[in-house]
């Protein structure tokens, strides 16, 4: 049912991901570079990569060691096909053994930030300093380089870096996409734009551009539905849609009830007003709450929301009648975590790839090969409000599963206005954009308070406030005392029937975001 909607440019560089921890961010950094990237298995036979006619690879870290029964290798005609390899960490090691160099085991791992020097600034090492602060994490090393191969940096105990700058092969043992390598990017445009000879391609305007001329040539005079959730990626998904293919979009825009305070309204203007998109506005609230009656297991809630969901937008698409395609705010990260990995269901996303096959639908996805930082980018270039753009992450159940317990329109507003005072308060401290997401959680709890020497036997607020890159892992922000004593203050005040505020001080793992 899927034909994806690509718009990619005519040059590319992939990565082979052999585990790596890092693997998405080093497709990332590459982007950065304005150059497209994408990831692939590592076990992908060389004719299928070379028929890609990549400018390079990448080899990524990863987790085993070379020498390891089933340790990953890849298809050893890469090597031979003329095109720059950069292998990184693992990468560089499988480099090393399989072009006939040696790799041990240390007693010595390196972990953290090490010096290092360079000793060759010939080519991917151009124009830094002799002395550098990398980030490691290894235990094997490379004890001797191929032949032809030379060394271009060491630390105090390992080799760092390696080259053969005739085949243009190169091996940083330390981690350059990472923050904590700062210099890391230099490395990587280096590699690009020198070895490679890349051109920076992959801007914004031209990313736009493309995505528009893709999704014409896909949709062509057919009719398309996008389900807008307030988010941003079916916002970005919805406007791009609609600047290349105009009327033929119909958005539904379906009020369940579990959005935020305002968002509706902010929602319906935006497009409707600002950017004159047919809008289907849904008011489907009493009927989810009715779903919802007695639901209490998060899982049940979710998947009872999903099913939900799922008919009214049928019932939705088949009103506007003949429509052929299903445009959704589908991003990299989704793609990559569902093709390549095998995770255990920790919760039952209902918005991610959940919809219906009786729909019919061929999907239009062109945020498809997009970070979210991409996302937004084209967001502003398209001329979206910062507010929706900027807005952190929302999931698709939205408060619901923020109220634990049963969901009862009661429940609803008094979380609503507690996450509004959350959010203006994050905002007016200048934390918002530094947050990856804070909100308000309602405690299936009421405890005993005490208010204008009157007993109180009242509500509890959970404040979520989290620092994340990517949602996989997060940790709970140590935010200022004074803001959190104004939240507390102002949702006790101003909330009926809310005597206490408590602070989630979690990280993920082993907690998760969410609190279902
Ligand atoms: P957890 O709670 O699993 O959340 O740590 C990770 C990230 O995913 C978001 N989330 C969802 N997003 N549909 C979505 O689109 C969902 O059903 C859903 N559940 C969680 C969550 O807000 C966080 O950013």
């Amino acid at each position: 049912m899927t034909t994806p909607t690509t718009g990619k440019p005519e040059e590319i560089v992939l990565v082979l991901d052999f585990g790596a921890q890092y693997g998405q961010l080093i497709a990332r950094r590459i982007r950065e570079c304005h150059v497209y990237s994408e990831i692939i298995p590592h076990d992908t036979p060389a004719a299928e990569i070379l028929a890609r006619r990549p400018k390079g690879i990448v080899f990524s870290g990863g987790p085993s060691s070379v020498y390891a029964d089933g340790a990953p290798v890849c298809d050893p005609a890469l090597f031979e096909a003329g095109v720059p390899i950069l292998g990184i960490c693992y990468g560089m090691q499988l480099m090393a053994k399989m072009l006939g160099g040696e790799v041990g085991g240390s007693e010595h791992r390196e972990y953290g930030k090490t010096e290092l020097t360079v000793l060759d600034h010939g080519d991917i090492f151009r124009d830094l300093n002799p002395r550098l602060i990398a980030w490691m994490s290894h235990g094997d090393r490379v004890e001797k380089v191929p032949p032809d191969f030379i060394e271009s940096a060491r630390t105090g105990t390992a080799l760092a870096a390696m080259s053969d700058p005739k085949r243009k092969l190169f091996g940083v043992q330390f981690h350059p996409e990472v923050v904590h390598t700062p210099w890391g990017i230099e490395v990587f445009r280096n590699f690009l734009h020198q070895q490679c000879g890349c051109r920076e391609l992959w801007t914004t305007e031209s990313v736009v551009a493309q995505l528009i001329a893709a999704v014409q040539q896909q949709v062509g005079d057919g009719k398309v539905v996008c389900a807008l959730s307030g988010g941003v990626d079916s916002a970005v998904t919805a406007a791009l849609v609609h600047q290349a293919i105009g009327d033929q979009l119909t958005c539904i825009f379906m009020d369940h009830g579990f959005l935020r305070k305002g968002e509706s309204q902010q929602v319906v203007s935006t497009f409707r007003e600002n950017f004159h998109v047919n809008l289907v506005h849904v008011q489907a609230q009493e009927r989810f709450l009715k779903r919802l009656q007695g639901v209490i297991d998060p899982e049940e809630k979710r998947r009872a929301i999903g099913d939900e969901y799922a008919a009214v937008l049928e019932e939705g698409a088949s009103e506007i009648g003949e429509v052929q395609f299903l445009a959704q705010g589908t991003l990299y990260p989704d793609v990559i975590e569902s093709g390549t990995r095998q995770a255990a269901r920790i919760k039952t996303h209902h918005n991610v790839g959940g919809l219906p096959e009786t729909l019919q639908l061929e999907l239009v996805e062109p945020a498809r090969y997009l970070f979210k930082d991409e996302v937004r980018a084209v967001g502003e270039e398209l001329g979206l409000p910062g507010d929706i753009v900027w807005r952190h992450p929302f999931p698709g159940p939205g408060l619901a599963i923020r109220i634990i317990g049963e969901v009862t329109a009661e429940r609803l507003d008094t979380l609503r206005d507690a996450d509004a005072i959350i959010i203006e308060e994050i905002r007016a401290a200048g934390l918002y954009r530094r947050l990856f997401q804070c909100f308000g959680v309602l405690a299936p709890v009421k405890s005993v308070g005490v208010m204008g020497d009157q007993r109180t036997y009242a509500n509890t607020i959970i404040l979520r406030a989290v620092t994340s890159d990517d949602a996989m892992t997060a940790d709970w922000a140590p935010l200022p005392y004074e803001v959190l004593s104004r939240i507390s203050v102002r949702i006790i005040n101003e909330v009926a029937d809310v005597n206490r505020v408590v602070y989630d001080i979690s990280s993920k793992p082993p907690a998760t975001i969410e609190w279902e």
